[in-house]
């Protein structure tokens, strides 16, 4: 756990220290859970939002993009259940006068279970080395399988109390478990209340005329107010799909895990519109999709799992997450829905505008059922930072500190440097630069000596190095590192374009 939380507090550090996340009006202390990107953090986020765009969007000729506005009429919110039910169940230690999600204490005491599920899994790993096998270990293993026994029951119990509504019983489970607030260590806890995340804020000059509101708590209530407007508009044929990303906003109350759990925050979402009955097959299509697009990323495959719920939201038949191994354990990275005909047929009613869709097929007009695909930003972009981030041994005793981001997502694809800073070099190196800055996002770096230079691009995430050294004048040729081996090789400056697009260009990944 301690070795976890120290790989986390590096993750939270270098993202500062190389300009990738800030704490918000970090001047005033910043704002709890508010966070802004840097110079290399926004173009990270930039490339994993077009890395998506382009795989819903660009590569299915029966999905298409849309950008609303994230202010929405508030009947909005009371026809998608928002104001009635998106709630978060609190729970306060009196104590300490901290305030907890009580779900989250529950998964955290679980979270501890899977810990010591992996503890095993490693100490038999090296005792048994080559010989090992992880599944039958996982599935034969007594204490493996009492631990796995043990999580599942609390979190069924949960997830039916929460259904139910009964918060008691929620603060029962808490009780038994004893679990204890981590600040005071006490477990004197108040009753579990219901709380609403969405923020208010209003629409108009006057106290008198001026119009409740609420700040989006999700993408999706603007695609789904603007179905059929895209379906007449782009003359759609059902099944076809609507993406969008965009900032969400959430009071969260469990707002830590750096930008995990943000109040504000970005998601990148699409609402895929199927004839109704054959929702439970799009919804497998899309968990395999979404899957595969995750893993083309390279973070490594065991890196993911699903975790179908038990608990369903009020518009679902069914859900998943797929979860991704953070620093601290596996959460949810993206949700799958199957969100049946809820929304629609709620703006139906709420607005007294029909949103059926008339099928040329069957000679019928339906609601349509929905899958929904919906991923955080920001939580990718932590998924993608904190798993890049390594300390490597090097060959000659030393160490070096290394962002290995997939090529395709880091904000600079090649830095290029002159060996001095004198004989023309840096004017060769500039023209490489002017050269490569159509194509790719480079930059041109001459301080301190080569080797600092490269351990610097490294901790910044950047795939290539390209030096300009004396024979470039006569040759035309440089030398090119690579991030990742650290190989260094010779090459004609005429072929530096093709190098690096080979490597980083979106087509060839999403090719994979
Ligand atoms: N439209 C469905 C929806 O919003 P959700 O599970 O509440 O579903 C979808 O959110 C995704 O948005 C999550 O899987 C997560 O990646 C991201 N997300 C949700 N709340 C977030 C928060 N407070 N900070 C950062 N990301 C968040």
């Amino acid at each position: 756990m301690a070795k976890q939380e120290d790989q986390f507090k590096k993750v939270v550090s270098h993202a500062k220290e190389y300009g990738y996340v800030f704490q918000s009006s970090e001047i005033y202390d910043g704002l709890s859970a508010v966070y802004d990107y840097a110079q290399n953090g926004v173009e990270l986020k930039k490339n994993i939002r077009e890395y998506w765009w382009k795989a819903m969007v660009q590569m299915n000729d029966n999905i298409v993009g849309l950008d609303s506005a994230i202010f929405m009429h508030p009947t909005t919110w009371k026809a998608s259940g928002h104001v009635d039910a998106f709630n978060d169940p609190l729970i306060d230690n009196k104590d300490s006068k901290k305030r907890y999600r009580a779900d989250v204490l529950i998964e955290d005491y679980v979270g501890k279970l899977d810990a010591k599920i992996e503890k095993e899994v490693a100490k038999a790993a090296k005792r048994f080395g080559e010989s090992f096998n992880k599944e039958e270990f996982l599935n034969t293993n007594p204490r493996v399988l009492a631990n796995k026994e043990k999580g599942a029951a609390i979190l069924k119990r949960m997830g039916q109390s929460l259904e139910k509504e009964d918060l008691a019983d929620v603060k029962a489970l808490i009780e038994e478990l004893e679990i204890a607030c981590p600040l005071s260590g006490s477990r004197n806890w108040t009753e579990v209340k219901q709380f609403n995340l969405m923020f208010g804020t209003k629409l108009g000059a006057s106290a008198d005329s001026a119009m409740d509101l609420y700040l989006r708590p999700e993408t999706a209530q603007g695609i789904f107010v603007n179905f059929l407007n895209v379906q007449k508009t782009g003359r759609m044929k059902i099944p076809f799909g609507i993406a969008q990303t965009g900032k969400a906003f959430r009071n969260e109350i469990v707002a830590r895990q750096f930008i995990f759990r943000m109040r504000e925050f970005e998601q990148m979402e699409m609402q895929f519109f199927v004839r109704p009955g054959t929702q439970k097959e799009w919804y497998e299509k899309w968990k395999e999709t979404r899957l595969e697009w995750h893993k083309s990323l390279g973070l490594g495959e065991d890196n993911y799992r699903f975790h179908d719920h038990d608990k369903l939201a009020h518009y679902a038949d069914a859900a998943a997450d797929i979860e991704f191994r953070f620093p601290f354990g596996f959460k949810e990275l993206e949700g799958i829905h199957s969100r049946t005909d809820f929304d629609l047929k709620a703006h139906e009613k709420h607005s007294g505008k029909k949103l059926q869709y008339f099928d040329p097929e069957l000679g019928e007009s339906y609601v349509p059922y929905v899958v929904e695909t919906s991923i955080g930003l920001d939580r990718m972009f932590l998924a993608v930072f904190s798993n890049s981030l390594m300390e490597e041994e090097l060959e000659n005793g030393t160490s070096r500190t290394v962002l290995k981001l997939p090529s395709v997502l880091a904000p600079t694809k090649a830095a290029i440097f002159p060996l001095v800073k004198k004989d023309g070099l840096p004017e060769v190196a500039k023209k490489i630069v002017n050269d490569l800055k159509f194509d790719f996002n480079v930059i041109y770096d001459e301080k301190d000596a080569v080797g600092k230079r490269y351990r610097r691009q490294d901790a910044a995430g950047t795939p290539f190095c390209i030096t300009v050294d004396h024979d470039t004048l006569t040759d035309n040729s440089v030398t090119i590192r690579h991030r990742d081996t650290m190989e260094q090789k010779r090459v004609a400056i005429s072929e530096l374009k093709n190098i690096i697009s080979k490597e980083v260009s979106m087509s060839a990944w999403l090719q994979k």
